[in-house]
């Protein structure tokens, strides 16, 4: 168990595209536990590899809390409806903005153990699957955001 560093826009290890996972290794175990630990130290709701600094095609996901997703090779197999809201990301800190994203995502991946799995997810799933799979191809929701990157404690005071 341990906390990675996470990597901030403008590190070029966040634009690149990553590679696919071929096999299973301890060290791979280890990059995901790593980074679910990374993840929930943060209060994130999902974490790419290229965030932790690792070009490889994984993503933890947790919107709920209870129990995280852990997919590899993932591909969005079916997408459907759409939602408008704001976005973040740990790799942003202190910013949101809004991003129009499928309200539906169907995904296809592997699980930790290489078996093949798919997930549906609709509104926040949707979303943060969304958004997770764009970092696998070295993309940041800041070049999706509609309107101004606004400051996200500011939002919060506005709020209150
Ligand atoms: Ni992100």
């Amino acid at each position: 168990m341990a906390i990675r560093n996470i990597r901030e826009i403008g590190e070029e290890v966040l634009t690149k595209k990553c590679k696919m996972v071929t096999e299973m290794t301890p060290r791979t175990r280890e990059l995901i536990e790593d980074m679910l630990d990374t993840m929930y130290e943060a209060n994130g709701v999902g974490l790419a590899a290229p965030q932790v600094g690792i070009l490889k095609r994984i993503v933890v996901i947790d919107t709920t809390g209870e129990d995280p997703y852990i997919f590899i090779n993932p591909r969005i197999v079916e997408s459907s409806g759409e939602q408008v809201g704001q976005e973040a990301c740990l790799s942003v800190p202190g910013k949101t903005g809004q991003v129009t994203r499928p309200n539906y995502v169907r995904v296809a991946a592997l699980d930790v153990n290489m078996k093949e799995i798919q997930v549906e997810g609709t509104e926040l799933l949707a979303r943060a699957i969304c958004h997770e799979l764009d970092h696998l191809d070295g993309h940041l929701y800041v070049e999706k955001v509609e309107g101004p990157l606004k400051d996200a404690v500011a939002e919060d005071e506005e709020e209150e």
